[in-house]
């Protein structure tokens, strides 16, 4: 039978198991409004694989948003074929890029690049590393030592204990990155999930606010070190080791195992940060990587 897209409004309830679980809900409605194209592929008795994609016609992009083929059905051209009738639905949809986000584990090769180069995607781009630490590990790092009893005029309190005058003054402060202002991060994390307040804390120096480090909760043992920023000007003190520690110290009071911390290759610097401070102590270290592939749309093929 192989592989087609879905029509809007068809039940593909028997291939929602194939992907991760925030997107299964997005299948009870999978029609041409949601601008989610969905392509699965089946034989005469079994479901084999699915891919779902999300285009936004008004940037025209789109973005794959998982890709999976049953382990039994695997290495039979199964998500070749899916990922070549997306293809061709995006360029007659007119949609010029189409990208792909993915985790390697453990650093083990993963299939999927060599699918992507099979199909003439450039390269992929490492976009994040993603650390997982165990609490215990984090308190009793090697570079303990050199913060933990240090005599400093650097404070650091709950972050609950911040003012409104405070919290308006770094509304308009220059050195503060958009994306990591505390407006942002400070009640939940980006994807939802809820702040620890035990785990989130503000450092001041001098009574001025210098900085900050805020944590959401993944489940009931695991949580989430999510922004951590320092001012510019204290960036070369190890301030940042010290709320992480402060924050482990905390965790293990409240009763959290591991922690989870993303550093984006955005923020290089503090990517390098985290290889050298975090990465000998990580069970184990992901690679959030992206490929991304320009469509030849049906306008530009008319001259090609
Ligand atoms: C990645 C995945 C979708 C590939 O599905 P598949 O149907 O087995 O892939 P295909 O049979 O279409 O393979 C096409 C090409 O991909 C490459 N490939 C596929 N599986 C591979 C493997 N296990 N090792 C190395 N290369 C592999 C090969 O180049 C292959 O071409 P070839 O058979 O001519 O050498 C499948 O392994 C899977 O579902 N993995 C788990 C989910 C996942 O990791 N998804 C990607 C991120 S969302």
């Amino acid at each position: 039978m192989g592989a087609r897209i879905v029509l809007d409004g068809e039940n593909i309830e028997k291939f929602k198991a194939m992907t991760f679980p925030e997107y299964r809900v997005l299948l009870n409605e999978p029609s041409g409004n949601s601008g989610l194209i969905c392509i699965v592929s089946e034989n005469e008795t079994h479901p084999e694989g699915l891919l779902i994609s999300k285009v936004d016609p008004h940037k025209r992009i789109a973005d794959i948003l998982s890709v999976f083929v049953r382990k039994e059905c695997r290495k039979t051209g199964i998500a070749q074929e899916m990922l070549q009738l997306l293809e061709m639905r995006l360029s007659a949809l007119d949609i010029q890029s189409v990208e792909l986000k993915y985790t390697v584990k453990d650093d083990q090769p993963q299939p999927v690049e060599n699918l992507l180069r099979k199909l003439g995607w450039p390269a992929s781009n490492l976009r994040m590393m993603l650390f997982d630490i165990e609490i215990e590990k984090l308190v009793s790092a090697n570079w303990v030592e050199d913060i933990k009893d240090a005599q400093d005029d650097y404070q650091i309190s709950y972050w609950h204990n911040v003012s409104e005058l405070e919290l308006a003054r770094l509304q308009s402060a220059s050195w503060i990155p958009t994306e990591l202002s505390p407006s942002k991060h400070q009640y939940q994390g980006l994807d939802g999930k809820a702040i620890i307040p035990e785990l989130s804390f503000v450092l001041r120096c001098n009574e001025e606010i210098i900085g900050w480090h805020f944590t959401h909760k993944i489940d009931a043992e695991t949580a989430r070190f999510s922004v951590s920023y320092i001012h510019p000007k204290f960036q070369q003190n190890l301030l940042l080791v010290k709320l992480w520690y402060h924050a482990g110290i905390e965790a293990q009071r409240v009763g959290y195992k591991r922690v989870k911390l993303g550093a984006s290759i955005r923020h290089k610097q503090m990517m390098q940060f985290c290889e050298r401070y975090l990465g000998p102590l990580a069970t184990k270290i992901d690679y959030s990587k992206g490929a991304f592939k320009l469509l030849q749309t049906q306008e530009e093929a008319v001259w090609v």
